[in-house]
């Protein structure tokens, strides 16, 4: 199992903060089953930046330590990068990544509203042979309340990816009520676990999803 979105890294966002917590999560991950997992911090959301180079050598880091301690999971770099004015600019510069070497980026929204260059954004990132993954979109205000907004944006060449605790109910009950149902409006592509600290918020990919899932559904 792959999972595309993670905040496992040690001490670049308000993720894994050390390297217990990132041990942590790297042996809940392959308890789990997760063979890959795409390490995918805050990058341009107004508090964290983390460039490629300083992802990439995190990530190197991880895998020598992830060796050294017997643990099976793989890292894989990637970002998950806030729509922002400059996006397209700092791409050029060289500062973003794409999941795993990929043709996949992982695009932020913020979470009240949908800025109105993203449709153009999404054009561009086409035009430059990028396929955009829109992170949790469940947790926009806007696709929350019309969810023609994200069926546009998917229209657009977009992907969705919705998160194992937006299902289960980790967000509360309204944000597992659009989860569930823009999955089944055929509007989500991939699931992954946005996880953050194993306990206060792991990854859920394993057992939990799969007996979540008919409890849920029959709630919403
Ligand atoms: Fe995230």
């Amino acid at each position: 199992m792959i999972d595309i979105h993670s905040h496992i890294l040690p001490s670049l966002d308000d993720g894994a903060q050390d390297w217990r917590d990132a041990l942590e999560l790297a042996r809940a991950a392959e308890a789990e089953g997760i063979g890959t997992i795409i390490a995918t911090p805050h990058h341009a959301n107004g508090v964290y930046t983390n460039e490629a180079r300083d992802v990439k050598s995190a990530v190197a880091a991880m895998n020598e330590r992830l060796s050294e301690e017997g643990i099976a999971l793989k890292v894989a770099s990637g970002q998950e990068i806030r729509i922002h004015d400059d996006l397209l600019e700092a791409w050029t510069r060289g500062e973003l990544l794409t999941l795993a070497g990929s043709r996949y980026v992982l695009i932020e929204l913020p979470s009240s509203r949908i800025p109105r260059s993203t449709l153009d954004l999404l054009h561009e990132l086409r035009m430059m042979n990028l396929s955009p993954i829109i992170a949790h979109p469940e947790r926009n205000a806007e696709i929350a309340s019309q969810h023609d907004r994200l069926a546009e944006l998917v229209a657009a060449g977009a992907f969705g990816q919705v998160t194992t605790h937006s299902l289960l109910g980790g967000f509360g009950k309204r944000i597992q009520q659009t989860s569930w149902q823009l999955c089944r409006q055929g509007l989500i592509h991939i699931v992954s676990s946005d996880a953050h600290h194993v306990s206060k918020r792991g990854f859920l990919l394993g057992g939990e999803l799969s007996r979540g899932q008919s409890t849920s559904r029959r709630k919403v």
